[in-house]
């Protein structure tokens, strides 16, 4: 299948404003195809940004069958655009699809899809350090029936707008609060998944948590309320005496992030230990007390990597590394981040050019 191109007239394009907020500006144009179970995917096309009219009765309105991705498109120093590992977004996708039961996309139309419409809105990729253009796959079910089961046909649509640099000035340490009373995802749930759903069950701590003075979530395991999984939107990593990077074991109720998977990759080539393990949260804030636990970090694509300065946990607060970004930190966010805009050496080859 082809995808269709029909792009603005040239003079009614807009301009990506200097200054932006995350998730509130979109580019000119967007890619969509529809499926049905007689047709399969059809109609793949890059058109400009529109609003979508659905049937008030369309399945996802009422029983959430819906999935996602994010990734960022880089202004690389040369002034060309990179990807970083598009295709883990787009396997990750179809592992989402499967497990919401949606229809998987064509692996190769989805990257072409999104380097038609980053190409197209080629301007909309910022060259302020730090920023990127950020890019939202996404699939909803639209068959207009009440009647619960999945529906028979999909949307599938992404969109694109620029992204700030999430630190202004340099690493700045998070506060994390470790949920006690509420959990993100069950054993044999969809957690997994990147479904709205899990979203919205976080909603209720995070804002809770926000009214304490903390700025995130860290869940833990929802059968034994023991074994830590990960952030609202990073997964999690602790650094053990400066040298062991230890994130916890894929459960199946985490979300398997892609900056994880790449710092479980690259930090053994720059000189750290990995090890992904079952995490008791009561051992790890007797490590953080001890100081055998030296850094915690988030890592996600949306910051990268997030130091955390502060713990909180039933009442009491745990500080890591006096509250100040550490080495370990500030070297993984380099390199990747170095790889991302191409200022290091892409060894892995996670790059894809547009
Ligand atoms: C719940 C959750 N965990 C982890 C991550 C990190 O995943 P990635 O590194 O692929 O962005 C994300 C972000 O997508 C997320 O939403």
């Amino acid at each position: 299948m082809t995808i269709e191109i029909k792009p603005l007239p040239v003079d009614e394009r807009k301009t990506c404003p200097k200054e932006f907020s995350f998730g509130v500006t979109f580019s000119d144009h967007m890619f969509t195809q529809n499926f049905d179970e007689n047709k399969g995917w059809h109609d793949a096309m890059v058109s400009p940004y529109h609003a979508i009219s659905l049937d008030p009765s369309a399945a996802v309105f009422h029983y959430s069958q819906e999935i996602f991705e994010g990734l960022k498109a880089y202004r690389n120093i040369n002034g060309g655009i990179n990807l970083f590992r598009p295709e883990e977004n787009v396997k990750r996708f179809n592992r989402s699809a499967k497990r919401m039961v949606m229809p998987e996309v064509d692996e190769s139309l989805h990257l072409a899809a999104i380097k038609s419409l980053v190409k197209l809105d080629q301007e909309w990729v910022p060259d302020q350090e730090g920023a990127s253009l950020y890019i939202r796959p996404t699939m909803i079910a639209t068959s207009p029936k009440l009647g619960l089961g999945a529906s028979s046909q999909y949307s599938h649509f992404i969109i694109a707008g620029p992204a700030g640099s999430y630190f202004k000035g340099g690493l700045t340490p998070i506060s994390v609060f470790v949920a006690d009373e509420y959990r993100r995802a069950v054993k044999g749930g969809v957690g997994e998944a990147k479904t709205g759903g899990n979203y919205a069950a976080s909603l209720f701590a995070s804002e809770e948590v926000s009214k304490l003075g903390y700025s995130q979530v860290l869940w833990l395991d929802a059968v034994e309320g023991r074994y830590i999984e990960e952030v609202g939107a990073m997964n999690i990593c602790f650094v053990y005496e400066g040298k062991k990077i230890v994130t916890p074991m894929l459960s199946g109720s985490i979300l398997p992030g892609i900056t994880r998977d790449s710092i479980l990759k690259l930090a053994p080539s720059i000189g750290y230990e990995v090890s992904e393990q079952k995490l008791d949260i009561e051992e790890v804030l007797a490590d953080i007390d001890n100081g055998k636990i030296t850094e915690v970090f988030g890592c996600g694509t949306a910051a990268v990597i997030s130091p955390v300065g502060k713990l909180g946990f039933k009442g009491n607060e745990h500080i890591i590394n006096d509250n100040q970004t550490g080495p370990v930190s500030k070297h993984l966010y380099d390199e990747l981040t170095g790889i991302q805009y191409g200022t290091r050496e892409d060894k892995f080859g996670w790059i894809v050019q547009v």
